[in-house]
């Protein structure tokens, strides 16, 4: 059955930021998102604190945390690989991170640089340290579709890293289709052999459209009882990593679908607009979003 809500997790100004060859200041990062925390959205993630070597553009992100106004009703939220990561983080006030790896080898060492096993160790120190300073930990984990370097990935592989990170700490696991190859079928495979170890409430759907499949595949996870959805406003982004890999699913397209289909998301499609037009014209072109362009050519 179909859920009757549907929580969206805002991850334009990391996942689609991170990607994007404009460097965009602190300044103009916060402006995002304090767009976006007028919306409706109740998780936004704003950032993360991985090497400046590896991915500059998220290099602000201690300015970001730092200058954001502390809210009530919005999580904030930012990825850290590392318990360096994690130091930074909370110096600069960050409430809720989220660790990432992989069910793919191949993807593990171009991303962050060691095995699949060697990262779960390295989680170890940052659970810790997250657990003693009350901060909620997420779990990702990428190439649950498909892999850029290794090719298909076994579902079995994706529900070993999940449980596993689940066991560690995670209050949920987001399922990431990093490059986007997967369809309904795979959509089904997946989530068959997932949910036999993990219920539907601790999991998220992180679907990048590459081939125009997010929507479709999204709907399928719905079906599967997932309510929880990583989108990206206007369609930012993609994955340094993972190359030829386009954004997020557009949280634009993401609402319209759930308001077409009466499940509750909370967002408010207007304001929403108003921070993919905001987002866009810095960027300097239209949103890759179809129900974007549309809304906003009426
Ligand atoms: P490493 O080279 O193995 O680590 O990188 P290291 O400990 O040897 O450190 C190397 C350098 O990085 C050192 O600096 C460290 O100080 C520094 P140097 O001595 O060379 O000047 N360093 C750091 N600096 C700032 N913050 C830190 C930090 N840690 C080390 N936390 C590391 C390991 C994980 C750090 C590196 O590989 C990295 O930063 N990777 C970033 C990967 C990344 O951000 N990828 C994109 C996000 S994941 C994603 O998009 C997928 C997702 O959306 C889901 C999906 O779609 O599938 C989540
Ligand atoms: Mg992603």
């Amino acid at each position: 059955m179909l859920p009757s809500k549907v929580s969206i997790v805002e991850v334009g100004p990391r996942d689609g930021l991170q990607n994007e060859t404009l460097n965009l200041s602190a300044a103009q990062k916060i402006e995002l998102i304090n767009l976006l925390s007028k919306t409706g959205l109740k998780r936004i993630e704003a950032g993360s604190f991985v090497s400046p070597k590896w991915v500059p553009q998220m290099a602000n992100s201690d300015e970001v945390f730092q200058a954001l106004p502390s809210r009530t009703d919005v999580q904030y939220s930012a990825l850290t690989p590392n318990i360096r990561g994690l130091e930074t983080a909370i110096d600069a006030g960050v409430k809720e991170v989220a660790v990432f790896g992989s069910a793919s080898e191949a993807f593990s060492q171009k991303n962050i640089n060691c095995s699949i096993s060697e990262s779960l160790k390295r989680f170890e120190d940052v659970f810790q340290l997250a657990d003693k300073n009350n901060i909620k930990v997420r779990g990702y984990v990428s190439c649950v579709m498909g892999c850029p370097y290794q090719g298909d990935i076994s579902p079995k592989a994706v529900t070993q890293v999940s449980k596993a990170l689940l066991d560690m700490g995670c209050y949920e696991i987001s399922l990431g289709d990093t490059i986007g190859a997967g369809t309904p079928r795979a959509t089904s495979l997946l989530l068959e052999d997932v949910l036999k170890d993990i219920p539907a409430q601790k999991l998220a759907a992180h679907f990048h459209d590459t081939y125009g499949q997010a929507l479709v595949n999204l709907y399928k996870a719905l079906e599967y009882g997932i309510a929880t959805i990583d989108s990206a406003v206007a369609g930012l982004g993609g994955c340094p990593y993972a190359k030829g890999a386009s954004g997020n699913v557009a949280t634009e397209d993401v609402v319209y679908m759930l308001n077409g289909m009466k499940i509750s998301s909370g967002v408010n499609m207007d304001r929403l607009l108003t921070a993919s037009s905001y987002i866009s014209e810095v960027l300097g072109r239209p949103p890759v979003s179809k129900a974007a362009n549309a809304l906003l050519a009426k």
